[in-house]
């Protein structure tokens, strides 16, 4: 009996180690595959050193509404930081109530994405924010009227100085633009399940998670949701091998061809960052599809010209589920106070 539990430890031991082997070798496919881990640390931006001054007064006009012309709209109103950095709805709503054409993308991570939008219309940060304190269905502000509101409140006249010191004019709207991008660099979720297996803990995953992550692998979603973000790095006809249905794809909007005007891109978009897809519903640009599995099993047709098996999709989506980081932790900033001189809210 005593070889007996000899041979049985012997045998578990053996069984453990192929496991270990089997997880070792999984772990460097994914790394070899591209996919990374969120680093820890501020992140470096081109032409805007990130400071704590900076960051702090990014905060307060991502929070604050008086950006827009009618004093309702802040950034965190379609980028919720509360709600995984998006909003939630099919198509955003902006200005006097109306529907934008396209679904709001998370802030969370966004400084990790090679370009901004989901055409990448937008070089990065400090390039995207002016565009939707100015866009007639989000924000519909002025410059010129953001830089008298900013004016009009002398904590901010004190902040914009003490963040970008020397300037004889600090409060600019293109000043305003990089404090945002400041504040958004800090909007990063480390961490996640994936982000433990893949630094070395092996029980950071379920084994669904791990059953999805080598689909994920085989089927070829890597082939373009890669790197840092799982996506975000490079554009891809949405329909490449199959169109979707207009309702998910409307004909209207011609994606990175509106970007380029060059034939080839027509509904070309960035493939999607997929780092905390969970809190991120709808998906895709048109916010139409509500379910994470069905979301997958388009990409599969659509993509791939695969027909997954809604298991093969439910057990993708369990693997996208470990791509929650932890979220940024948001003291909500109390604004300057407003003056006669700042301009009235226009509804
Ligand atoms: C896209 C930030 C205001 C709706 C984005 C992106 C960023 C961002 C970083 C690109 C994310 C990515 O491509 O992955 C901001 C900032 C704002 C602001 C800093 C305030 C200055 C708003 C508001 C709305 C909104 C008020 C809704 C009314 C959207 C939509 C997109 C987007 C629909 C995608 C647009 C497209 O791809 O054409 N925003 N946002 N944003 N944001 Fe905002
Ligand atoms: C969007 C997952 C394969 C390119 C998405 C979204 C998900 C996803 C969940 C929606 C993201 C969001 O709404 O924020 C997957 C999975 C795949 C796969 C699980 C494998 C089964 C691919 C492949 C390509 C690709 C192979 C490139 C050929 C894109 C693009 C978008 C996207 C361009 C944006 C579509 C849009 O404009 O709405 N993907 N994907 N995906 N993916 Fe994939």
């Amino acid at each position: 009996s005593q070889q007996l539990i000899l041979f049985v430890v012997t045998m578990c031991t053996a069984c453990l180690s192929t496991t270990a082997a089997a997880e070792d070798a999984l772990r460097e496919r994914a790394k070899a595959a591209g996919l990374k881990a969120i680093p820890y640390g501020v992140q470096h931006v081109a032409d805007n050193p990130v400071t704590r001054e900076k960051i702090e007064l990014g905060k307060m006009l991502f929070f604050d509404p008086r950006l827009s012309a009618s004093g309702v709209i802040s950034c965190n109103t379609c980028h919720n930081l509360g709600t995984g950095g998006d909003d939630n709805l099919p198509t955003s709503v902006g200005h006097g109530w109306q529907k934008g054409p396209r679904n709001s993308p998370t802030v969370l991570n966004a400084v990790f994405n090679k370009a901004q939008f989901w055409d990448g219309r937008a070089e990065d940060l400090k390039a995207q924010a002016k565009g939707p304190v100015q866009a007639g269905v989000e924000m519909a502000n002025t410059p010129d009227a953001v830089v008298a509101t900013l004016n009009s409140m002398p904590e901010y006249g004190e902040r914009f100085a003490r963040s970008f010191p020397g300037e004889d004019d600090p409060v600019t709207f293109g000043n305003m633009a990089k404090a945002i991008e400041a504040f958004e660099v800090t909007l990063v979720t480390p961490n996640a399940p994936f982000d433990q297996w893949l630094e070395g803990n092996d029980g950071a995953l379920s084994d669904g998670q791990k059953a999805g992550l080598v689909l994920f692998l085989d089927k070829g979603c890597i082939a373009c949701h890669n790197g840092v973000n799982f996506g975000g790095q490079d554009y891809f006809p949405f329909g490449l091998i199959k169109k979707p249905g207009a309702d998910i794809l409307p004909p209207a909007d011609r994606g990175r061809f509106e970007v380029t005007k060059t034939a080839t891109d027509e509904y070309v978009f960035r493939a999607a960052p997929l780092r905390n897809i969970a809190l991120t519903a709808p998906y895709f640009h048109s916010g139409q599809v509500w379910d994470l599995p069905q979301a997958v099993a388009i990409m599969g047709t659509a993509q791939l010209g695969k027909e997954l098996t809604p298991e093969e999709a439910g057990t993708i989506a369990e693997f996208l589920h470990s791509l929650t980081g932890e979220q940024p932790e948001v003291v909500y900033p109390v604004l300057p106070v407003e003056t006669d001189a700042t301009p009235r809210p226009r509804l």
